[in-house]
């Protein structure tokens, strides 16, 4: 009986720890001055592969018609853990989970309009 408990408490864990948090659900508030930075990062850092207008370079087009059939969650952890043997870095030493989420947000609706 308590092998039976043990193993289903296991499971449960698993699946709370495996089971990927919802963009919205664990968005904080980006405050005002830190988006400027985060949208100037986009232009400039991002930019400097994927074209300045993220129409595509070294790296490929991030536009919203590019980006619109992939999971927002893919795209949050593509920025952050980068693309092992390519030349996409890592950004979790720069960028925090709510940056990215923010970002990617920003990047699906397209970065020239309204900023
Ligand atoms: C040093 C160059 C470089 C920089 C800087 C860079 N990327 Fe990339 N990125 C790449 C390359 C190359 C790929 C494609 C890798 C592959 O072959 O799959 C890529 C892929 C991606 C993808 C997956 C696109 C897709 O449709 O498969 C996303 C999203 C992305 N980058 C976002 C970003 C963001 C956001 C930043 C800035 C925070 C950034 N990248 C900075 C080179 C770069």
């Amino acid at each position: 009986m308590q092998a039976v408990f043990f193993v289903v408490t296991l499971f449960l864990t698993l699946f709370l720890v495996l089971s990927p948090t919802p963009l919205h659900a664990q968005e904080k508030e980006i405050s005002p001055s830190r988006q400027g930075e985060l949208i100037h990062l986009l232009k400039q850092d991002c930019g400097s592969c994927h074209g300045l207008t993220l129409a595509g370079g070294l790296g490929p087009p991030l536009l919203p018609a590019d980006l619109s059939g992939k999971p927002p969650e893919w795209l949050r952890d593509v920025i952050l853990d980068g693309i092992p043997n390519t030349a996409m870095p890592p950004w979790r030493p720069i960028l925090n989970e709510d940056e990215v989420a923010w970002l990617v947000k920003r990047m699906l609706r397209g970065i020239r309009h309204g900023q």
